[in-house]
């Protein structure tokens, strides 16, 4: 498969704290890879550097093959092509779902209207929300909002999607009507970078685990074998964190 990111010796700096130390990777076409890693391990700042949403401080990143930075000329271009979704939903408050939609793609892509909005339709039904098309974001759950977010950002067709623990502040019974949406994503072949606290969807969905401590890689592999068998004694303590014993 063709690689369609590659972060090289990535470091990030807020004053004196190093929140990403000399951190690669890359992604592959069609790839899902879940991060996972302490709370202030650096997780969120990795996501937001790759979608130029940070200066970095060293290191680079690579989208489809240029080199990306938040001074950059082409940087609208690269928001394009990387979509994100975050913890709170980020929707406009005063616009409709349908207008929350429709918006970046007329506005900013300058696409074709019919076509725009024919999509919006297929996207609402695809996710069980045709039926709030005119509703405004604040007349929805945290669930049907969650699952708005994620069809606007695939309103704006990026070829990378990066989802920051898009769960976590929902209601537990609104976990999964958002996780499987990302989960039939997953199986169409989207590029997905995942940063989750949900253990078992991560197994579900992930071709590749990462696990991030203190800014570094730690860890990484399929995750039947990082699951199962983690290699070292901080992912051992990391996973044993999510268990209860009596
Ligand atoms: N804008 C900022 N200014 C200063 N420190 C920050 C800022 N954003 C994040 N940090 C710090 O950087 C570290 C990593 O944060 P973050 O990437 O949000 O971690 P995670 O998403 O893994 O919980 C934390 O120590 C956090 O306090
Ligand atoms: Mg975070």
């Amino acid at each position: 498969m063709e690689e369609i990111l590659r972060v090289n010796g990535l470091s990030k700096k807020y004053e004196d704290l190093t929140v990403l130390d000399q951190l690669s990777m890359s992604v592959r076409s069609g790839e899902v890879v879940v991060i996972v890693g302490p709370s202030g391990c650096g997780k969120s700042t990795l996501l937001r550097t790759l979608n130029a949403l940070e200066s970095i401080d060293g290191g680079e990143v690579v989208l489809e093959g240029e080199v990306i930075n938040p001074g950059n000329k082409n940087l609208s271009r690269v928001r394009e092509k990387v979509g994100m979704v975050f913890q709170s939903y980020e929707l406009f408050p005063h616009k409709t779902v349908f207008q929350n939609l429709t918006l970046a793609p007329l506005k900013v892509m300058k696409a074709d209207k019919k076509e725009t909005e024919k999509e919006a339709l297929a996207l609402l039904e695809r996710v069980g929300l045709s039926s709030k098309k005119n509703s405004y974001p604040r007349q929805l759950s945290g669930g049907q909002k969650q699952r708005v977010a994620i069809i606007r950002a695939l309103m704006m067709h990026p070829e990378l999607l990066l989802l920051d623990e898009i769960t976590a502040a929902l209601d537990p019974e609104m976990v999964k009507e958002v996780l499987d949406v990302v989960l039939s994503l997953a199986k169409e072949g989207r590029t997905m970078i995942i940063v989750t606290h949900e253990l078992q969807f991560a197994k579900a969905v992930a071709d590749r685990m990462i696990f991030i401590d203190g800014g570094r890689i730690i860890e990484e592999g399929p995750p039947k074998e990082f699951f199962e068998h983690p290699r070292t004694d901080r992912l051992k303590k990391f996973l044993h964190s999510f268990s209860y014993e009596e």
